[in-house]
């Protein structure tokens, strides 16, 4: 479980100044698909980026099962971050002169797993092994990037606007890939988005507003992204 205390974050000084995040608290269960929605500018990827250890908070305490990161040496943050969490974002990040294959090892070497192969099939891209970047579609690269995250075996995988970059038709796919993997693999899994519809898809939804969360619910039934609108 992850824990979020009281966190506060603001960025600028005098008159630019901004709070993103303005004391907020909250719980994530673990082996839970978590949406945290808000319209652009509530705070959501600062949130995210704060619970992930990517960036630190003003104030307040982020626990991973008690232990608090948020006060953790850049060594340490940079370890347990590599150890235990992987991202996805808007953008994929991937290395565009190394085939689909390596550019998934390096995720597995970097957190010193070496069976990846699985996690490739499990994207639908076991037939892309040796293709580059730039010769898959976005909905195939954006795959490729979750494959990545996923093949250090994480303890909480953290998605912002996976979807951002894609049409309707792609983004459907890559969230019935990812919330299919995390339903069988139960591994915790925190998405931001503003697209009300993928909340649906959740187990628990997080609603934030201008820094704050004004809203935390738990979702009867998780629809599939097919079920869902856009
Ligand atoms: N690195 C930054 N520097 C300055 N302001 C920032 C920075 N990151 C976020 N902000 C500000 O904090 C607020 C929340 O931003 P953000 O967390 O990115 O929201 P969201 O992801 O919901 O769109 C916004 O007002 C944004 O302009
Ligand atoms: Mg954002």
């Amino acid at each position: 479980m992850i824990e979020l205390e009281n966190i506060r974050k603001s960025y600028g000084s005098g008159e630019n100044r901004s709070q993103a995040l303005r004391g907020v608290s909250c719980e994530i269960c673990g082996g839970e698909f978590t949406v945290v929605l808000g319209a652009s500018g509530s705070g959501k990827s600062t949130l995210l980026n704060i619970a992930s250890g990517l960036e630190r908070p003003d104030s307040g305490c982020v626990r991973y099962d008690g232990l608090d990161i948020a006060c953790l040496s850049d060594t340490d943050m940079t370890a347990f971050r590599r150890k235990n969490v992987g991202f996805v974002f808007q953008q994929y990040y991937l290395l565009p002169n190394m085939t689909v294959d390596r550019n998934v090892r390096m995720g597995a070497e970097l957190a010193g797993k070496s069976d990846y192969r699985l996690i490739i099939d499990a994207v639908g891209l076991g037939g892309k092994l040796n293709k580059y970047p730039g010769q898959l579609s976005g909905g195939e690269q954006q795959r490729v990037s979750i494959a990545r995250a996923l093949a250090k075996m994480p303890s909480v995988l953290f998605l912002d606007e996976p979807t951002g970059a894609l049409d309707e038709e792609t983004g459907r796919q890559v969230l019935d890939y990812v919330s299919g993997i995390q339903r069988e693999w139960k591994f915790t899994m925190v998405m931001v988005t503003h697209n009300v519809n993928i909340a649906e898809m959740a187990d628990t939804i997080v609603l934030m507003n201008s820094g704050e969360i004004i809203e935390r619910r738990k979702n009867e039934r998780r629809k599939s992204a097919f079920e869902i609108g856009w």
